[in-house]
């Protein structure tokens, strides 16, 4: 069974409301009542689905139904982070006081005693101690912390959701905020231009079609020369909210996402020279640029520019963030007991955030070992393992964003899910684990149908 769904402390704050819901289905807003008996009947399956997940829930709903109590939660995660990159420090500190139990009770020292002899001395020391790091921490040259800390990593804009007029554990999208109109207009540009690619042929847009679904509709993407690529190409839209990008999550930002398609031998085959010296021999391109950034192309400014198109490709004005915001009506009633058995069988544990996942790393397989044959799992189906080496990582990916998913098929990491239906079946079976019914799968591809939503001019 799963359930340690946690990686990182961000989503924490959205899971107790999750499950708060969970725990409370009664309650529910006016939307209830404005269903009919079809619904009622979902709520009893979806009741006896509940039972089965029992175990699945038992140790977040105890743990996290007292969404208040932030320390205790902040605990949770720590324990939970199973497939937190920094779970080699998590261990150093376990071992600390390890060592300092075994160092007492060798009965070689008597700490009390220890302090009652030297206690004025060791006081004096740690008051040394003490002034001597606040003076070094006052007088420590000012401009260096904050500089270093500016150029370390690029800061990422702060995402708000819309506001929601229910009490769910999902937001409604909003567009990000401060984002430089004629930026996006290059960018967009851009990211539509073969140009960029070593033979001219290849956009970002060839794998990325930002009008169907933001991907290219293949199990696997084609890139320069016909090259064949490994894995399932992902929507652009919406990436900006991810934490981390690509399947496994080798980068973070999608600034240092760029760098792999430019470069790559399978999708574009160029390089920054290349695209530089393409744009610097376009006119229209070099006053475009010195329009918006005030001088001519560099590998910087084409990043800025790509980047912001991406962070304006947000799909807001979806069914289920009009519901979401308070229209009774734009949610069917079986979009609504999709919705409904979503929250019950936990899928929302692993699919959460505003762009309902993107937010964590996750096993697949986790309920009921889904690579049964050993000898048919290939490199990339190793996920993030590939990135750690850590055991504990193989078979893990980051958890896909559910917003737009009706139209980003085939699915998984491979693209060896013809349908949303199969997609939703094997969660069920492989994530989850419990037998489902074909009216439960129904619903729920209906409610993913409802998260599609406006994609940006
Ligand atoms: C030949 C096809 C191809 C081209 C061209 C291409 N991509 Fe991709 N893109 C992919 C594939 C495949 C992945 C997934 C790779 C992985 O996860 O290992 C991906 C991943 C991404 C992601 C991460 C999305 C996520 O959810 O993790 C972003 C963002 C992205 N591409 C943007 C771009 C941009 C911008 C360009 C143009 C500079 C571009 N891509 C060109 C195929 C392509
Ligand atoms: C334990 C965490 C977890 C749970 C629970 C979970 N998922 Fe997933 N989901 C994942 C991961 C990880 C993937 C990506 C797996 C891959 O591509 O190999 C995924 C992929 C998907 C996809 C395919 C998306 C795409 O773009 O390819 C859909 C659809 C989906 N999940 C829906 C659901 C539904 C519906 C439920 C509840 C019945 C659910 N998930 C429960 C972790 C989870």
């Amino acid at each position: 069974m799963p359930q340690q769904p946690i990686d990182q402390p961000e989503p924490s704050k959205q899971l107790p409301a999750a499950q708060n819901e969970i725990a409370s289905p009664s309650a529910e807003t006016a939307a209830n009542e404005s269903l009919d008996g079809e619904t009622l009947t979902s709520e009893a399956d979806a009741d006896t689905s509940e039972s089965e997940v029992g175990n699945n829930q038992v140790v977040d709903v105890d743990t996290l139904i007292d969404d208040e109590t932030e320390l205790d939660n902040a605990t949770l995660f720590d324990e939970k982070s199973s497939y937190n990159e920094d779970s080699a420090s998590d261990n150093s500190q376990q071992t600390e006081p390890t060592v300092e139990v075994e160092a007492t009770g060798s009965g070689r020292f008597n700490p009390k005693e220890l302090l009652r002899q030297y206690g004025a001395t060791a006081l004096a020391c740690c008051l040394c101690l003490v002034l001597g790091f606040a003076a070094s921490w006052f007088t420590r040259p000012q401009s260096v912390v904050p500089q270093e800390e500016a150029t370390a990593e690029q800061p990422r804009p702060v995402y708000v959701a819309a506001t929601s007029r229910r009490n769910e554990p999902i937001s409604p999208l909003a567009p990000f905020a401060d984002l430089e109109p004629r930026a996006i207009e290059l960018g967009k540009r851009l990211f539509h231009d073969p140009g960029l690619s070593g033979d001219a042929r290849i956009s970002c847009a060839s794998c990325h079609q930002v009008d169907q679904g933001g991907e290219d509709g293949r199990p696997v993407s084609i890139g320069i020369g016909k090259a064949v690529g490994n894995v399932n190409a992902p929507t652009v839209l919406n990436a900006a909210l991810n934490f981390v990008q690509f399947w496994d999550g080798r980068v973070e930002t999608l600034e240092e996402q760029l760098e792999i398609p430019i470069h790559s031998e399978t999708e574009m085959g160029s390089s920054w020279e290349r695209v530089v010296s393409y744009l610097t021999h376009n006119n229209d391109y070099m006053s475009q640029f010195e329009e918006v950034f005030g001088g001519p192309p560099t590998e910087e400014r084409v990043k800025e520019a790509i980047v912001a198109y991406e962070r304006s490709l947000i799909t807001i004005d979806s069914p289920f963030d009009d519901w979401l915001k308070g229209d009774e009506l734009a949610l069917d009633s079986d979009e609504y007991s999709g919705y409904y058995l979503f929250k019950q069988l936990n899928c929302i544990a692993c699919h959460q955030g505003p762009a309902i996942g993107g937010t964590m790393f996750q096993k697949l397989g986790e309920a009921k070992t889904y690579f049964a044959d050993p000898q048919a799992v290939r490199e990339i189906d190793l996920g993030r393992f590939n990135v750690t080496g850590h055991e504990r990582d193989k078979f893990v990916f980051r958890v896909p964003a559910l917003r737009n998913v009706a139209s980003t098929g085939p699915y998984l990491h491979d693209g060896s899910v013809e349908t949303l239906e199969q997609a939703v079946e094997i969660m069920i079976e492989y994530q989850v684990g419990v037998p489902t019914t074909s009216e439960d799968v129904r619903r729920i591809v209906a409610f993913l149908k409802s998260l599609s939503g406006r994609v940006p001019e």
